[in-house]
């Protein structure tokens, strides 16, 4: 199986992302951080390791990170994922505690210990993996990718520009963009069509226990403190996970990705073809979803999870 870092901000895509993870046989799921995102720190903690612990899965070291973006305030999404982060779904306490590590000290362990370099999966702001490069530029060398939640090549979700992960943080966007690392920006161009229409929901309700849990975490969208009226709201970050499984379900494209830093359109990713001003591209980016492929993946993984 293919190793990877899980870099969250639980977050209701966050939860469901983290169960695609753990239940897929080709996923090697080696360390699981958070940062403050859709909640604080310590909601994103908290979920995190309440997600796991349904799981069954107290072996996943949890570490937790930074607090808020590089600069600047936190801005929150808890219109869209409730206040505590998981739109008031209860979870039992969880069954074990935080990582003395931290998120910085637990990834840096878990590239150095892993045999083969790890896949870094990045579903929130990237205040974490911005940190890690800093701190530990000698460890990019055991990183074999990074695949990103984030960014879009046309409109945002929280601003007409920009969506959320990098809107969050753009200071730390820009520096993994510019990281020299192979990237795979799943951005909302490939997840919006990850929309669970209602067909889709019964079939995870189907699935047992942790098919019931997807459903409902799903569902809980929650927008201005009310139910969304999305029908089919999507699971972005479950997306990027799934395409770690089966690169072919997102289709992208060769770009250059610069992020915007200042002014109404901070946190916008500016995606170009490559070569425009002489400028290298640093980029595959996602620009479409095979839905099919994607849904067969997640009830895959959620099936096996049950079982
Ligand atoms: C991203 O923003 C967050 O609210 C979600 O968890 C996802 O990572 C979508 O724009
Ligand atoms: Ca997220």
């Amino acid at each position: 199986p293919t190793p990877v870092i899980l870099d969250v901000d639980p977050g209701l895509d966050d939860a469901v992302a983290i169960m695609l993870a753990c239940g897929a046989q080709e996923l090697d799921v080696r360390a699981v951080t958070t940062v403050a995102g859709n909640v604080s720190l310590e909601k994103t903690t908290a979920n995190a390791l309440k997600v796991l612990s349904f799981l069954g899965r107290g072996d996943v070291p949890v570490g937790a990170g930074a607090e808020g973006p590089l600069r600047g305030p936190l801005v929150a999404a808890e219109d869209v994922h409730g206040a505590d982060g998981l739109g008031g779904i209860p979870l039992p306490e969880p069954t074990f505690g935080p990582d003395g590590r931290g998120a910085v000290g637990l990834m840096a362990d878990a590239l150095r210990e892993a045999a083969e370099p790890v896949t870094l999966v990045a579903l929130a702001p990237l205040t974490n993996v911005a940190i890690l490069l800093r701190e530990h530029p000698e460890l990019k060398a055991r990183v074999a990718r990074i695949v990103l939640m984030g960014g879009s090549m046309g409109p945002g979700n929280v601003t007409p520009h920009a969506e959320f992960n990098v809107h969050a943080d753009p200071e730390a966007a820009r520096e993994v963009f510019e990281s020299g690392l192979p990237i795979t920006m799943v951005g909302l161009d490939a997840t919006r069509e990850s929309g669970v229409a209602p067909e889709e929901a019964a079939r995870m309700l189907s699935l047992g226990r942790m098919g019931e849990l997807a459903a409902r975490l799903v569902g809980a969208v929650v927008k201005g403190g009310g139910p969304s009226g999305l029908r089919t709201p999507p699971v972005h970050d479950a997306v990027a996970v799934a395409c770690v499984i089966e690169p072919g379900m997102v289709r992208t494209r060769r770009m250059r990705v610069d992020v915007e830093q200042e002014g109404e359109a901070r946190g916008r990713t500016v995606c170009g073809p490559r070569g425009v001003e002489g400028r290298a591209s640093n980029a595959d980016v996602g620009v479409g979803l095979d839905r099919g492929a994607f849904f067969r993946v997640l009830f895959r993984a959620l099936a096996r999870l049950a079982g």
